[in-house]
């Protein structure tokens, strides 16, 4: 019997791409960079299956294509606002995604940025490095002392709480929002539920970790960077779209905010010579929380899992829209 056919976005871990070679007929994107809309359309409705990347534009055209005979999408991120579920669902093509297995990987990210923001640590390395330094001084550098400091986290799923967990070592005050109030972790986990005004008035640190969505879309924008306390630092590790690129740059520029730590960005790349790029207090990553080696494999083997259900017409493990299986 013939192997299904699948299309890969790009190499992805050495493991899973040993998988695919010996279960499917595969076509793989060997550039670095992503494949174009009109790459990935004209392969759709070739396929049995499409293994994507959240760097993939997935809109109506593909998935209508990919109908004709597809029977998955199988992307390896938990995120999966690249993909217009709505239309997949509809045409009743299950979407896999690889939630879980990059928590801690993240959480232990967005504690990177939350350390290196509020102790100034990119600022303090280019300063070594630029032969800025001369002695030590009693005001150089000063940041924000993280014991009995107050944690704000917005998004209260797996990564939030893996955050909220890390920062018990910092005797922090954690409080939360989200749009469902979990009790069942509140004293387990030491949080507080707080509606969004109040967590953004209180906290020295906002980390954010939703899923990107209707409600959550510029969630920062003006109005709320006025709620915040003016030395507050925003974290964002979830998707770049949360927060409105324009009014960030005016909210720092205005004191409004003390400083931004950005693993995402609203569009992605954030474009060479963009203003915040020229300032200390913003420290920007290219969307790395995820990146373990051993992250990687687990995501990637994940994907692979899911993709094989899929191709036989199976349940997926990890399915981003499991509506697709209501009678
Ligand atoms: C990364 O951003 C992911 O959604 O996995």
């Amino acid at each position: 019997m013939d192997k299904p056919k699948v299309f890969l976005t790009r190499c992805i871990a050495e493991p899973a791409m040993q998988q695919l070679y010996q279960a499917v007929d595969l076509e793989v994107w060997e550039d670095e960079n992503p494949p174009s809309h009109a790459a990935i359309l004209a392969r759709a409705a070739e396929v049995d299956g499409l293994m994507t990347l959240l760097t993939d534009p997935i809109d109506r055209p593909v998935l209508e294509a990919l109908a004709k005979k597809g029977k998955v999408i199988s992307q390896m991120s938990v995120g999966f606002d690249n993909i217009d579920i709505a239309t997949a669902t509809r045409l009743k093509i299950p979407v896999g995604h690889t939630p879980g297995v990059l928590t801690e990987t993240t959480a232990d990210f967005a504690w990177a940025l939350i350390m290196a923001a509020s102790r100034r640590v990119v600022e303090a390395d280019q300063e070594v490095h630029r032969g800025i330094w001369r002695h030590w001084g009693p005001g150089i550098l000063l940041g924000l002392e993280l014991t009995g400091a107050t944690l704000g986290i917005i998004g209260f799923g797996r990564i939030g709480q893996a955050v909220a967990r890390r920062a018990a070592g910092f005797n922090m005050r954690v409080l939360y929002y989200n749009p469902h109030r979990r009790p069942e972790l509140e004293k387990s986990l030491g949080v507080t539920y707080t509606p969004l005004d109040d967590l953004l008035a209180q906290s020295d640190i906002v980390t954010l970790h939703s899923y990107l969505s209707d409600e959550t879309r510029h969630l920062f924008g003006r109005a709320n960077f006025e709620k915040m306390k003016p030395s507050a630092i925003l974290i964002n590790t979830a998707r770049g779209q949360m927060v409105d690129p324009q009014d960030l740059l005016w909210a720092l520029e205005n004191k409004k905010l003390g400083a931004a730590a950005l693993d995402v960005f609203d569009p992605e790349p954030i474009p060479a010579g963009h203003p915040l790029l020229r300032m200390p207090n913003v420290i920007v990553t290219p969307h790395i929380a995820s990146a373990t080696t051993q992250t990687r494999i687990r995501m990637a083997i994940m994907a692979v899992e899911n993709l094989q259900a899929g191709l036989k017409g199976e349940r997926l493990p990890y399915c981003a829209n499991p509506q697709v299986y209501a009678k």
